[in-house]
């Protein structure tokens, strides 16, 4: 009984903070690329026409698939993971680590890394296509934005699922804008918080339905 509660109370932190802000990422990175919306909502619209996406449209959104996993790199959610603490002495890669060392992921850098992505700061998920654009080449669970190793995020394949369907479904329905006259900044620090959760800084978007067939479909799923 106390493992299932225990389970339960590091699941409510663990998953709110992560996820939300990972969320909130997705309409501050809208905002600030119409372009990759206009894309994402072009191919909602041709594999879904007139209905809502569901799970089992996900094979057939490579684009939503990438644009998901750009996100958590963009985003760099925890950008540090947690921290560890060897309990022996280990070498890696030629260097001595000893025992109870406190081990930290730098997953920042790895996301940032401009031999693994080039123009790190740009968003853009085609960096995570097949060359002829029908596959998305890596799955977000397997994002280093979860960490690694035995203790790494094991609500990843939830915080997936849940990213995937929210982002199809709000861009399916809406089209994120920025406010008229606001301009957004585009250096990542200015953009969000330096926590071990990290967020975006408060920003101001508009919400607008698409027309008046997304309308109907947002009254039908009231
Ligand atoms: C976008 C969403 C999420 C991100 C970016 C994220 C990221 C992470 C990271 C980086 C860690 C640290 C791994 C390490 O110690 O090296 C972690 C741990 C953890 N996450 Fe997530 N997470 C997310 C969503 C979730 C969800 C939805 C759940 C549960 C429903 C969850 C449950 C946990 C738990 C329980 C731990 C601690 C695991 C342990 O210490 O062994 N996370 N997460």
């Amino acid at each position: 009984m106390e493992t299932i509660r225990n389970c339960a109370g590091i699941g409510y932190p663990a998953a709110g903070d992560t996820t939300g802000s990972a969320i909130l990422s997705l309409f501050l990175a809208m905002s600030l690329h119409p372009e990759v919306q206009q894309r994402a909502q072009e191919e909602l619209d041709s594999v879904c026409q007139s209905r809502m996406p569901e799970f089992s449209d996900r094979q057939n959104l490579p684009y939503i698939n990438a644009l998901c996993i750009e996100i958590l790199r963009w985003s760099s959610t925890v950008p540090l993971a947690f921290p560890h603490t060897t309990v022996e002495d280990d070498y890696y890669n030629g260097l001595f680590i000893p025992a109870r060392s406190i081990v930290m992921v730098d997953s920042f850098s790895m996301n940032f890394n401009e031999e693994t992505y080039p123009q790190p700061h740009k968003f853009d998920p085609e960096r995570f296509l097949s060359a002829d654009r029908k596959t998305c080449v890596v799955s977000s669970a397997s994002s280093a934005a979860f960490s690694f190793g035995k203790r790494k995020c094991p609500g990843r394949y939830l915080a997936d699922a849940e990213l995937f369907y929210i982002a199809a479904s709000v861009l399916k329905w809406f089209t994120i804008k920025p406010q008229p006259g606001v301009v957004l900044p585009v250096r990542h620090e200015e953009l969000f918080t330096s926590e071990i959760v990290s967020s975006p800084l408060p920003f101001k978007c508009m919400i607008q339905p698409r027309g008046e067939q997304h309308d109907a479909l947002i009254k039908d799923a009231l």
